[in-house]
């Protein structure tokens, strides 16, 4: 089965009249930022110097679901900002939002254990690596146990949920590419993604690397789902100016954060 896919759109054709007849456009998923606290420092992360304690309050997150909800928005993202599952009312948000018939993802850091299984279609660890202490490095917390105690649980307990494996590649882990794909596929994970650090450079060695395991991975059936992300890896590679004006999908998702501002992108 594949995870995550380019053609989205093709699967709202209601969505895509509007865009081909410029009419005004509903996003078809929404990320909502529960909160922009978090209990981990990794060492990449894009949000790092804004963690600090904004909580999105129980009521306006309820309200701003419920606003979703009413401008037919499809699906709700949990994410950040910081760490979702800080929320004081995290169990609670996803379930009022699952009621509201929305298809609930969450991505996760995995050290709080999420019991929120039956509410969600997806759920995404980012582990970044199967290594206690190349965890520890790149994520600057000693959880490794917990966290992978915890994605254990998650993928026994799961009915219909999928549930996937993730890793920035980063100097700490480049080398783990494919140990992560054998944890991913011994644990019985739906899917392993590794993607790069947005905007940044690698070296030569982490780019051969990298690219053995796009090749190895684009090229063989290797059973467990494999997201290479490879737009990700052309766009930090390719310097030249984009070769497209705007972009439509801004129209199709968007974000609210903690503070309860909304992003495009
Ligand atoms: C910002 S985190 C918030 C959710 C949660 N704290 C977590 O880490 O899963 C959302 C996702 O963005 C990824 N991420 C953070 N900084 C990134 C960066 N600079 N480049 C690429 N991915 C990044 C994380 O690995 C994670 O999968
Ligand atoms: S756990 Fe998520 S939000 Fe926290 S530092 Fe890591 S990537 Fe950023």
């Amino acid at each position: 089965m594949q995870y995550i896919r380019t053609d989205k759109i093709f699967y709202h054709p209601e969505r895509l009249n509007c865009w081909l007849k410029s009419e005004m456009l509903v996003p078809i998923t929404m990320e909502l930022h529960l909160t922009n606290k978090c209990n981990m420092r990794c060492g990449y992360c894009f949000f790092d110097d804004m963690h600090n304690n904004d909580i999105l309050s129980t009521e306006n997150a309820k309200k701003i679901i419920d606003d979703f909800v009413q401008i037919g928005v499809k699906g709700l993202i949990f994410s950040g900002g910081g760490e979702p599952t800080l929320h004081k009312d995290f169990e609670g948000i996803i379930k009022y939002a699952s009621d509201l018939g929305l298809d609930i993802g969450l991505i996760t850091n995995g050290i709080i254990y999420p019991d929120v299984l039956d509410y969600l279609t997806w759920i995404r660890f980012s582990l970044d690596s199967c290594d206690p202490e190349t965890f520890k490095r790149i994520k600057k917390v000693d959880k490794f146990t917990r966290v992978t105690e915890n994605i254990v649980k998650c993928i026994e307990k799961k009915k219909d949920v999928t549930i996937g494996v993730q890793m920035v590649v980063t100097e700490e882990n480049y080398d783990q590419i494919f140990d992560m794909f054998d944890y991913a596929n011994k644990i019985r994970a739906d899917y392993f993604q590794f993607r790069p650090i947005e905007n940044t450079q690698y070296t030569n060695s982490v780019w051969h690397e990298i690219n053995r395991a796009r090749d190895y991975f684009n090229n063989r059936n290797t059973g467990l789902s494999v997201i290479t992300t490879e737009n990700k890896w052309i766009e930090i590679t390719s310097n030249s100016a984009k070769q497209y004006k705007g972009c439509p999908g801004a129209d199709l998702i968007g974000a609210v954060d903690a503070r309860g501002d909304f992003y495009i992108c």
